[in-house]
């Protein structure tokens, strides 16, 4: 489901930067990437969290993809320089169907998008999918306890069906075999962490 007016405005405030910048760094100390790795941002919106993925982690390539048009407009522009140099690319898609060859790449970040998912069970099966044996989920997610308070509720929009807190959201990840590594952290609002994906099937 797209961003409604108060979260894209959220979405590309200085604030929203920030925190993903400090995201950045704890995803970095928690598991570096491979010199050379093929990384994919799910919903990257305004382009943003891909530039911190760029200047942190250092993938060969990263393919940055939302459906929303109006973010995909930033995004093209945020990051006309790293698409010209052939380190980026920037497309129109949907999570929940990746246009990605199974185990093809190193590394899936998502910048707090899984629960804007109609199907976030399929989002999460998708990214398990396509990373490679030993490819790592960069997770930063939020929960109702945060997007649907008394106070958000109100103000932002989301899909209502099946939703999930973290012990749900773990569950879908260990179903998938993609196991979280120690570390991480999570609250009945938010998780920020890494899952790797098993190396036996
Ligand atoms: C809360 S915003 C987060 C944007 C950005 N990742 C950030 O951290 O600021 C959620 C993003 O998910 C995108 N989105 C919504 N439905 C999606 C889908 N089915 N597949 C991929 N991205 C989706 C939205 O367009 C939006 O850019």
């Amino acid at each position: 489901m797209f961003v409604n007016w108060p979260e894209r405005f959220f979405c590309n405030s200085f604030v929203r930067r920030f925190i993903q910048r400090g995201q950045a760094q704890m995803w970095r100390g928690m598991r570096k990437m491979a010199p050379g790795g093929d990384a994919l941002e799910i919903g990257c919106g305004n382009g943003a969290g891909a530039q911190l993925i760029l200047e942190y982690f250092k993938p060969r390539k990263l393919t940055a993809l939302d459906p929303d048009p109006a973010m995909l407009r930033l995004a093209r522009k945020r990051l006309a320089g790293p698409v010209a140099d052939g380190v980026a690319e920037v497309i129109e898609g949907d999570a929940q169907n990746l246009p990605c060859e199974s185990a093809s790449l190193d590394a899936v970040f998502n910048f707090g998008i899984v629960h804007h998912l109609e199907d976030w069970r399929r989002g999460i099966a998708e990214v398990a999918r396509v990373l490679k044996p030993g490819g790592a989920f960069y997770i930063e997610e939020i929960f109702q306890g945060l997007y649907a308070n008394a106070f958000l509720r109100h103000v932002v929009a989301h899909p209502e069906h099946d939703r999930f807190q973290a012990p749900q959201f773990k569950a879908a990840l260990a179903d998938k075999g993609l196991v979280l590594l120690p570390g991480h952290h999570e609250s009945h609002m938010t998780m920020l962490g890494v899952a790797v994906k098993r190396e036996d099937p």
